[in-house]
């Protein structure tokens, strides 16, 4: 069975994030370089490289980049941004060397797609074995306490089935998941006979950091924007950085 995540990352995602632009990923950028100092010519992996936003930004300040995604379309408009090197693959079977990265970021919740709870450990195990010792992981993810109350509250107010907004383009329809365990994104895109779903895990920052210390890794900050503003339960974001001891 073909899995959401295999549908949706096509050219049709873009027409539901537009604000996610260069300058969202210089932001975020920015962040992890005021936490992380990389030298010039260090190895970065970009996990879920999606467009390119990030790579081309890092590899901008003298970073030695890798994308790596599962989406032909994504890495096709990757190309035309960046000279870093891409890679097609599934993040649960990461092809790289151990030891081989002093920096790897997964951005703009680009984790948390899969069913089963097993196959995200399995993922940030393979992240730590790929980092060198003393390199680092940044995992910038939505923030569940925050997507859960507004879902819920939108809820109470129209009295039915979650969150519905027209934007100029698709309409979206979100819930929580019958289980609790995922926020899910119906998208309907206008003209087009053609709906999509994303569906992500709702892990809270203490998951997350639990999901790092069990592959081995110390979290060492946290943040709730690109600003760098202290995680919250009505931040935005939840930013977490790792090292590899
Ligand atoms: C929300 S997008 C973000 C992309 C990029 N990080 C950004 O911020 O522009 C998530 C990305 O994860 C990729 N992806 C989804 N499932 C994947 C998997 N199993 N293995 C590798 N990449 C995957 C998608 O193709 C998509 O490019």
């Amino acid at each position: 069975m073909t899995e959401w995540f295999e549908q949706w990352f096509g050219e049709e995602y873009h027409a539901l994030y537009p604000h996610r632009d260069d300058e969202d990923a210089r932001r975020a950028v920015a962040l992890i370089q005021r936490v992380i100092s990389w030298r010039p010519g260090d190895r970065i992996l970009d996990l879920a490289c999606g467009p390119g936003r990030h790579a081309a930004e890092l590899e901008r300040l003298g970073g030695h980049v890798v994308g790596f995604d599962l989406s032909r379309a994504m890495l096709r408009r990757a190309r035309e941004r960046t000279r870093a090197r891409l890679v097609r693959g599934d993040m649960r079977a990461l092809p790289f060397r151990d030891g081989s990265f002093a920096l790897a970021v997964n951005l703009f919740t680009s984790f948390g797609y899969f069913l089963d709870d097993g196959e995200h450990g399995l993922v940030v195990r393979q992240v730590a074995a790929a980092l060198a010792p003393g390199g680092h992981f940044v995992l910038d993810y939505l923030n569940a306490e925050q997507v859960r109350r507004t879902v819920q509250l939108s809820e109470q107010t129209k009295g039915r089935g979650g969150t519905s907004e027209r934007r100029s383009g698709p309409r979206v329809n979100r819930r929580i998941g019958p289980d609790g365990r995922f926020v899910i994104k119906e998208i309907e895109l206008r003209g087009q006979a053609r709906s999509f779903q994303e569906r992500v895990r709702l892990y809270g920052a203490d998951d997350l950091a639990a999901l790092c210390d069990d592959a081995g890794l110390r979290v060492m900050a946290r943040f709730g924007d690109y600003d760098g503003a202290p995680a919250g339960p009505t931040a935005p974001r939840v930013i977490l950085v790792a090292a590899r001891p």
